[in-house]
């Protein structure tokens, strides 16, 4: 770990101009940057105020799940967004943020960086990074997004919870060097800035398309959890509005709006 803490004056200033990363507010320990965010929703933050932590002592997960936060390593972060965007478009930012920070890790990580829907970055199937984004609405419409991403960047393997040790790597981890994690973050800013650029400008197809390049499942046999309910079927691409598209025996294809995919080991989907 490097254990040094975050120059965020420095950072502030590399930002100058930048839509995404236009204020940053830094505190050494929170429990979590996503809801320091939401508290600065609710004091008027702008568009692009980024919370940045050290150390999460109650880091939130997808699925009411926990997110290991430890102090000097990784990157912990939380972008506020206020898209004038239709509500069922929510959903289209994870996606997009999974792509930004997919060509933030490449700068620094030469090989394949693969995405599984919704939302988790992959190295050689092992879990780098993931997204959490949640959205406020405000009579009828959206009044504010928070993206929350968590980096692992110079965490070691005996670092990782047992329980994650074999399906979690870092990037240090992949490249067997340190990295600088304001660099990290300043690339990150940098390509979601110009995603949600496109997607505001372009809508979701540009970032549909640059998401199937780098999809982890394709070809694969998957099983979604969804609500109460499981379905088992092969990856069968993503719909024009962001759903995961699988497909069953039969070869007909459902549409999930929501939900946690797995990859199942070993198996193609082809017969
Ligand atoms: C997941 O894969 O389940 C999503 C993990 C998201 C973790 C990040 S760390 C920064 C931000 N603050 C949080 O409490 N969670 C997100």
């Amino acid at each position: 770990m490097d254990g040094m803490q975050f120059d965020a004056k420095a950072l502030q200033s590399r930002l100058t101009g930048r839509r995404i990363g236009c204020r940053i507010h830094y505190e050494e320990t929170v429990d979590s940057t996503n809801r320091v965010a939401w508290e600065l929703v609710l004091g008027g933050a702008p568009e692009g105020t980024v919370v940045l932590a050290d150390r999460q002592t109650a880091g939130r997960g997808r699925l009411q799940r926990s997110w290991q936060s430890p102090p000097g390593c990784n990157l912990y972060t939380s972008v506020i967004l206020r898209p004038a965007i239709p509500p069922p478009d929510a959903s289209q930012i994870t996606l997009l943020a999974g792509v930004a920070v997919a060509e933030a890790i490449s700068a620094v990580y030469p090989g394949r960086v693969g995405i599984k829907w919704p939302n988790d970055l992959l190295i050689g199937g092992r879990k780098v990074c993931g997204i959490l984004t949640e959205t406020r609405m405000v009579a009828g419409g959206i009044d504010s997004v928070i993206v929350g991403v968590g980096l692992n960047v110079n965490m070691e393997r005996t670092d990782f919870d047992p329980a994650h040790r074999e399906t979690a790597t870092s990037l240090r981890e992949e490249t067997g060097r340190e990295h600088s994690r304001e660099d990290l973050l300043f690339l990150l800013c940098e390509r979601f800035e110009q995603w949600y650029e496109i997607f505001l400008h372009g809508g979701f197809a540009p970032v549909r398309e640059e998401w199937l390049v780098r999809a982890e499942m394709v070809g694969k046999r998957l099983k979604v959890l969804f609500g109460d309910q499981m379905l088992e079927g092969v990856f069968a691409g993503i719909d024009w509005d962001g759903a995961l598209l699988i497909a069953d025996e039969q070869g007909a294809v459902r549409r999930v709006i929501a939900g946690d995919a797995t990859i199942m080991k070993g198996e193609s989907g082809k017969s």
